[in-house]
This record gives structure tokens, C-alpha cells and sequence, in this order.
């Protein structure tokens, strides 16, 4: 598969799931574990509600909660689906602040804009683009965020050159992904629903890591925890990675 063939599946897998409202956990995927998705409560707020009916099961962690977001901050989140974490981002943010969202599939966006109206998120804006060439101003980010989506990139130098480029000096990143201990095999690699699920595209950690240093950011903390059924034969294991740094 080649850069394009990835997108174009990518798009199409995530398009779907934005039309039909499914989870991708068939055949495997970026999906919660069990139960660790939002859930409507009696009683909830429309905003409290948005959230839910954003939470479309697509995450692998929790950069907003590890994000230190500060009212009247302007807040990036990359790969935004549905905008779960940019409804979160807009509570931390407040009025005095603002959230773009990014998604590429226009299906997404679609559905994420109907979302922020039914909550009544005033403060949130969904752009229709890549995250390897952002639709974002030059140093104008407080702090970039995103939920199991560069794992889904085939060119991750070129989104994290992004991330540096469109955060302030001393901005912030929050970036949960899916990483991996060990080297994927060439046959996941290259199966095109395996990809879309976010295990395909999955580098090694510290690779994952030295692609990051050397867009010229620093990485301050690193939260990880086995990601999926464990197979001790494979010689190599997923892991849910969660990252906290900053452009210096
Ligand atoms: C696994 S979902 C995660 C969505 C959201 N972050 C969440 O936690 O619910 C991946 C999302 O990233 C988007 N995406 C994947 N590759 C992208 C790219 N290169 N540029 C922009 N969006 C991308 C997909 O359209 C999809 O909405």
C-alpha cells in the first residue's frame, strides 16, 4: 500500500463508522476496552450529552485529562472524530478560550458539528484537513491534543514538523497513541484493515519517540500500559502510549 491507498482506506473505515455510528472493534481496532466508554446519565446536560454521543468508542487514552489546559487557552486536537475531546478541551478551556478540531473525513466533521450545536459548544470550530499539513496559523497553539489517530499516518515526521510548527514557544502536546514494543510484521503493515484499525501503522516506542525529539520537541512524560490480547509468541505487543511535552 502506498501513502494515498492508506488515506483513502482510512478515510473510507472512519466515514462509515461517522454515517452508521459503529464501533471499529470488528475485526480489531482502536477501540476502548469494554465498559471505559462515556455513558448517558439521567439527567445529564445537553453538554454532558454531546460528549456521550462523541464518544464513539475510537479512543486509546486520556491526553485531555493530562493536557493542564488553562482558561482562555487555544487548544488543537488532531484527528478529532466525532470531537470528544474537543467538547473536554472546551470545558477546561472556558469561554475566554477556543478548540479547533481537526479531522480529514468529511463525515466526521459533519457529525461533530452537529454535536457541538446539540451541546451548545459556542467556543469549538471542526476544519476539514490533514495533520500533515495542518489548516492551522503558525505559532498560534496553546496545546495540541490527539486520541489514537497519528498511529493512522503514514508520513509521522511530517505531523509532528506540524505540531511543532503551529505551537507557541512553550506550548503544550498531549498525545495518546498506539505504540508497540518490538517491530511489526510486514504482513500487518501492509493489511490494509489492520491499519485502519490502528495497529498497522503502529511504530516501536522509542522510535515513536525519536521521531518526535527530532521535530524539535520535548517529551516529558510517557504513560503506558499493554494495549489488546497479549500474544507472548509474536515478539512484539501493542501498548496504549500517553505523552506529555512541549515545544521548548
Ligand atoms: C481512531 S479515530 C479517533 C477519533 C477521536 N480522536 C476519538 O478519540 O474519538 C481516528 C480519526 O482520525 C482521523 N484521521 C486519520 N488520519 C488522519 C489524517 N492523516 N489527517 C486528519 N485526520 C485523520 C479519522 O478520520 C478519524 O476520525
Amino acid at each position: 500500500m502506498n501513502s494515498q491507498q492508506i488515506k483513502d482506506n482510512v478515510q473510507e473505515y472512519y466515514g462509515a463508522i461517522a454515517v452508521n455510528g459503529g464501533s471499529c472493534c470488528e475485526p480489531a481496532g482502536c477501540c476502548e476496552p469494554a465498559g471505559q466508554s462515556a455513558q448517558v446519565t439521567l439527567f445529564a446536560s445537553p453538554a454532558d450529552t454531546a460528549i456521550a454521543e462523541a464518544d464513539l468508542g475510537l479512543s486509546c487514552g486520556s491526553p485531555t485529562q493530562v493536557a493542564a489546559i488553562r482558561p482562555g487557552d487555544t487548544v488543537l486536537d488532531l484527528g478529532s472524530g466525532a470531537g470528544v475531546d474537543v467538547f473536554r478541551a472546551a470545558q477546561a478551556t472556558g469561554p475566554t478560550g477556543r478548540v479547533i478540531g481537526v479531522d480529514m473525513t468529511p463525515a466526521m466533521i459533519e457529525r461533530a458539528r452537529g454535536n457541538a450545536v446539540n451541546g451548545g459548544f459556542a467556543n469549538v470550530e471542526f476544519r476539514l484537513g490533514e495533520i500533515e499539513a495542518m489548516p492551522v496559523d503558525d505559532v498560534s497553539v496553546d496545546v495540541v491534543l490527539s486520541n489514537c489517530v497519528i498511529n493512522l499516518a503514514p508520513d509521522k515526521q511530517r505531523v509532528f514538523g506540524e505540531i511543532r510548527r503551529v505551537l507557541k514557544p512553550g506550548g503544550r502536546f498531549a498525545i495518546s497513541d498506539i505504540v508497540t514494543d518490538g517491530d511489526v510484521p510486514q504482513a500487518v503493515r501492509e493489511d490494509a484493515t489492520a491499519w485502519a484499525g490502528c495497529l498497522g501503522g503502529a511504530l516501536d516506542r522509542e522510535a515513536y519517540l525519536e521521531i518526535i525529539r527530532a521535530a524539535g520537541l520535548v517529551v516529558d512524560e510517557v504513560q503506558a500500559a499493554p494495549w489488546g490480547d497479549e500474544d507472548r509468541t509474536a515478539g512484539y505487543r501493542f501498548v496504549s502510549a500517553t505523552l506529555v511535552g512541549r515545544r521548548p
